[in-house]
């Protein structure tokens, strides 16, 4: 896998400096596609005023012909990251492990989820649990890393819980009137198994997970996920807003410029297609190019070569990226932790029925190198991305057409940012 070729940049050049000759012209003249005069003038940041940021989410919510990005400040500004953290991020399913990694009764994960420490737990009595980690004493966590265990025991001063939840023992708390350990346990935080990830929801109100999701698990059925385990993971740290993630992941139009001489040969942007969604998600289709197509053979039974040879994504709103190809699914699970920093793991994951150790080290090894290798041009990219939306000049831009995935994620965004 190599950097983009000189052939891949001579493609990029043109499309990309007409379509930004195409912005400066409408900016210059001052007018939007309606012809209103002044309006991409105005000040669109949330910071800038309450109708200069309302002005600026209508503009990326039109259709999706005429529609923007969202402003900048929408990645940059920590009010928003507040916003998001109150009104999405509390509200929605967040995928927190595999069922294998938590397969026997004791096994857990531990994660931080916006500020939140949370213990997912195998109970003794078969039930998989989050719970808050948060020791009912003095609110230290209870737990970290992850592991099995049949007792975890706070590290402050000793208080010890089971794999329910349930508080064990209490040291010297003799003389605390009216204290019952017994009627003790941690809170448990709402979780949901959707082919075989374990998902969590911090509000207990949240409708469930899987019929909101119908219209993508049934696109994804011939790749089997319920079936596949989990066999490498790259970690990650970046520097910049969830959403550059999301979007990134979300649309093939960068295959001519970005990866121009790794996908775009197999996986032309042009090619690439983005079905209707009726719910908190998108998927984007990416067709192996003519060339491409007789690819190795597919390591998920029954899939059909078209299907085998395609590359997919798809986001299921708003952190829960996967990509689906021919050797298996890989989860990119993003944790946000401010408005400029995520934390990434790549997790790779092939089907079950390979045991061989050897031959999973094999697949693992070389899915983990072009992935890592993809990685870094969007990585690249992304830097770059960051330093201009933070930049003073930084303004709203047009989507294009083939950004219909962002542009399903930006209206669902400002719905929910609106709420
Ligand atoms: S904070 Fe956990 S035992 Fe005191
Ligand atoms: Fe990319």
């Amino acid at each position: 896998m190599g950097l983009p070729s000189k052939a891949g940049h001579s493609v990029r050049r043109p499309a990309l400096q007409a379509f930004s000759a195409a912005c400066h012209r409408q900016r210059s003249n001052g007018k939007d596609s309606k012809g209103n005069r002044g309006r991409e003038r105005e000040m669109t940041t949330m910071n800038a005023g309450r109708a200069g940021w309302a002005e600026a989410l209508d503009r990326a919510a039109r259709p999706l012909e005429e529609a923007w990005t969202l402003p900048p400040s929408a990645y940059t500004d920590p009010a928003v990251f507040e916003l998001e953290r109150e009104r999405i991020f509390a509200r929605s399913w967040i995928p927190v492990a595999r069922h294998t990694q938590l397969a026997q009764p004791g096994d857990y994960v531990t994660l931080d989820l916006l500020g939140q420490p949370i213990l997912v737990v195998h109970g003794e009595d078969g039930v998989i649990r989050a719970l808050s980690a948060l020791c009912l004493h003095r609110s230290a966590p209870v737990a970290s890393g992850a592991g099995r265990r049949k007792l975890f025991t706070c590290p402050y001063h000793s208080w010890t819980y089971d794999t329910m939840g349930q508080l064990r023992r209490a040291p010297l708390m003799e003389g605390a009137k009216g204290f019952d350990a017994k009627a003790c346990s941690l809170p448990v935080f709402q979780t949901e198994e959707w082919e075989g990830f374990i998902l969590v929801n911090l509000d207990s109100q949240a409708p469930a997970f899987a019929p909101q999701v119908e219209g993508f698990r049934r696109h994804f059925e011939p790749f089997g996920m319920a079936g596949m385990k989990l066999v490498r993971t790259l970690d990650y740290d970046h520097g910049w807003n969830w959403k550059i993630l999301v979007e990134n992941f979300m649309e093939a139009y960068h295959h001519i410029g970005t990866h121009a001489g790794t996908l775009e040969p197999g996986h032309p942007a042009a090619q690439s297609h983005v079905p209707d969604s009726d719910g908190p998600w998108s998927i984007l289709d990416m067709p192996a190019s003519a060339r491409a197509a007789d690819g190795p053979p597919s390591l998920i039974p029954g899939l059909n070569p078209e299907r085998a040879s395609t590359l997919y994504a798809g986001a299921l709103f708003p952190t829960f990226l996967l990509a689906m190809h021919g050797s298996g699914v890989i989860w990119y699970q993003m944790m946000p932790l401010s408005a400029d920093r995520i934390e990434l793991k790549i997790n790779i994951m092939i089907p079950d029925y390979i045991t061989d150790s050897e031959l999973i080290n094999h697949i693992a090894e070389e899915i983990a190198l072009t992935t890592a290798a993809i990685h870094a041009e969007d990585i690249a990219i992304n830097d770059t991305v960051w330093r201009g939306l933070n930049a003073p000049a930084a303004r709203q831009g047009r989507l294009a057409p083939l950004e219909k995935a962002i542009w399903q994620f930006n209206n669902w965004w400002i719905d929910r940012i609106n709420r």
